[in-house]
This record gives structure tokens, C-alpha cells and sequence, in this order.
């Protein structure tokens, strides 16, 4: 049993597209643990990527992740991580299968919808900086 951090960003909750993401999670098996909605700070997206502190995009990517509410959540099941990645499909939304959530509702490589963790140690940070203990029993 696996679990992972599955993030609705800005572009996908302006749009409306929620509900349909969280209804194919739900589709695919894998367990909603936990979920919350939330207005991230600069620092906050800072944080949480700071792994890509100095890539090119870095500056541009935290704007786009605090211009507006996203949605946290955990996910669980066998294989969470690769399975929640399947579903989210490529990084750059325009190179995505349109059967994929960024292929149907992300438009660039930044704008892309939604995130998911790309390991067991990215797992285990990206859990627990959004949801506490007792959040994700
Ligand atoms: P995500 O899976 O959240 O991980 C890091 C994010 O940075 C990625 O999705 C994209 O939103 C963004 N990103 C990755 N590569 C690029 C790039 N080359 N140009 C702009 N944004 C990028």
C-alpha cells in the first residue's frame, strides 16, 4: 500500500474542473485519505518547490501555483504514486493524451492541472506538508 500527494492547481479549480478530476480519482480505486482546499502563500509554493528553487521556471511557476485556490489531497492504494501519474499523464499538457487529466485539462507545460509526487521520498515530504498527522489517518 502506497500513498501519494495528488494537488488540483490553479488553472483546473478556476475552470470548474474539480469535480470531474476528484470523480476519476474515485473511478480508478484509488482511496481519497484525506482533502482540503487552500489559497497557497509565496512561501508556501516556495516551499513546497524547492527542489526546483533554481530552475528557469521556478519564479513563474510559484505565481502561477498562489493566483489562486487549489485542492490537496491524499491519495491511497497499490502503486499510488505511479497510478495517480498515469492518470495525470505527461508534464507538458500539450503533448498529453486527451484520455489523461492534463491532456483534457491542462494547456501548456506550467498550466498543467494537477501534480503528483514522482517518488516514495517526495511522497512523504509532500503528505506532510500539507496535511498533518492527524489529517491523514
Ligand atoms: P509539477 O508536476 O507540479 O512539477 C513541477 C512543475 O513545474 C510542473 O508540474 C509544471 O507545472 C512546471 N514545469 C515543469 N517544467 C517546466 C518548464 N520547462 N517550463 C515551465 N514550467 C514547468
Amino acid at each position: 500500500m502506497q500513498r501519494t500527494l495528488a494537488l488540483i492547481k490553479p488553472d483546473a479549480v478556476a475552470a470548474g474542473h474539480q469535480g470531474k478530476i476528484i470523480a476519476a480519482i474515485q473511478e480508478s480505486g484509488l482511496r481519497l485519505v484525506a482533502i482540503k482546499s487552500l489559497h497557497l502563500s509565496t512561501e508556501q509554493a516556495r516551499g513546497f518547490y524547492h527542489v526546483h528553487a533554481e530552475r528557469p521556471f521556478f519564479n513563474d511557476l510559484v505565481t502561477f501555483m498562489t493566483e489562486g485556490p487549489i485542492v490537496a489531497m491524499v491519495l491511497e492504494g497499490d502503486n499510488a504514486i505511479k497510478r495517480w501519474r498515469d492518470l495525470m499523464g505527461p508534464t507538458n499538457a500539450t503533448e498529453a493524451p486527451k484520455d489523461t487529466l492534463r491532456g483534457q485539462f491542462g494547456t501548456s507545460i506550467e498550466r498543467n492541472a494537477t501534480h503528483g509526487s514522482d517518488a516514495e521520498d517526495t511522497a512523504a515530504f509532500e503528505t506532510g506538508y500539507f496535511f498533518a498527522g492527524l489529517e491523514r489517518l
